[in-house]
């Protein structure tokens, strides 16, 4: 039985007071919540004040980005290594802003997404398809390459998550039809090369636009096991909201 997680992705927002505001209220209002796996991605700046509040509750920490190799002259880069240092259990790799703005391709994801699990950290691995691409029918394509370029990883290690970029930010979700479609399709690639049992245990998470009142709906998918949640995780009500929409189907 595939476990729910809620993961919010803080993206570059929060000075280090304002990431410890945002816990300590998600850590109160969380406590008693023990059905779903909650993780929030402060900055890197924050994290290990976050990680001082989160140690002691159910909220697990992950971190934004990572280098490829654990140490050396890379120069503004963080090391797997740091980012296991400050408490973090899962890390997001390929996000599509790390794909548009710092021209991260394919090979490199896979090598970030090798050496987290190197680390025994957890990858949460995004794929998704530009708006134009949905519209010229390529939305299977460029999920399967992408999933394809995953070569030589375990996927038993490591999340995936489908933001179809077109959703993120801008208050478009995709249907729940929509996107159970994409996560179906992206269940049973992973069915085919891997088997059975890696693909009934692996989570997909759903992102894009998820708020407190779509987040239900989206849940209730069959191949939907969570959300990643930019936005609205910047608020405890509206991410308490998606927690407790995502428990009470
Ligand atoms: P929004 O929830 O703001 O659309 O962002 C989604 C996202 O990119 C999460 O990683």
């Amino acid at each position: 039985m595939r476990r729910y997680l809620i993961a919010g992705n803080w993206k570059m927002n929060k000075t280090i007071q304002k990431a410890c505001e945002l816990v300590n209220g998600l850590a109160t209002e969380s406590k008693n919540i023990n059905d779903v796996d909650i993780a929030v991605f402060p900055p890197f700046t924050a994290l290990y004040e976050v990680y001082k509040i989160t140690k002691e509750t159910n909220i697990d920490l992950g971190a934004q980005n990572l280098w490829y190799e654990t140490k050396g002259a890379y120069t503004g880069e963080i090391s797997p290594e740091f980012i296991v240092d400050v408490g973090c259990k899962y890390v997001i790799v390929g996000h599509s802003e790390r794909r548009k703005y710092f021209q991260e391709k394919d090979e490199l994801i896979n090598r970030k997404t090798k050496l987290a699990i190197e680390k025994n950290l957890i990858p949460i691995v995004c794929v998704g398809e530009t708006l134009e691409q949905r519209e010229n029918g390529e939305t299977r394509k460029v999920i399967e390459y992408k999933i394809n370029e995953l070569e030589n990883i375990d996927f038993s290690k490591i999340v995936l998550a489908y933001e179809p970029l077109w959703a993120i930010g801008t208050g478009k979700t995709a249907t729940p039809e929509v996107a159970e479609e994409a996560h179906k399709f992206i269940r049973d690639l992973v069915q085919t090369k891997y088997g059975s049992e890696v693909a009934s245990n692996i989570r997909i998470l759903y992102g894009g636009s998820v708020k407190p009142d779509n987040v239900k709906i989206l849940m209730n998918q069959p191949d939907i096991d969570g959300a990643l949640v930019g936005g609205a995780s910047l608020d405890v009500n509206s991410f308490m909201g998606i927690i407790k929409g995502s428990i009470s189907l």
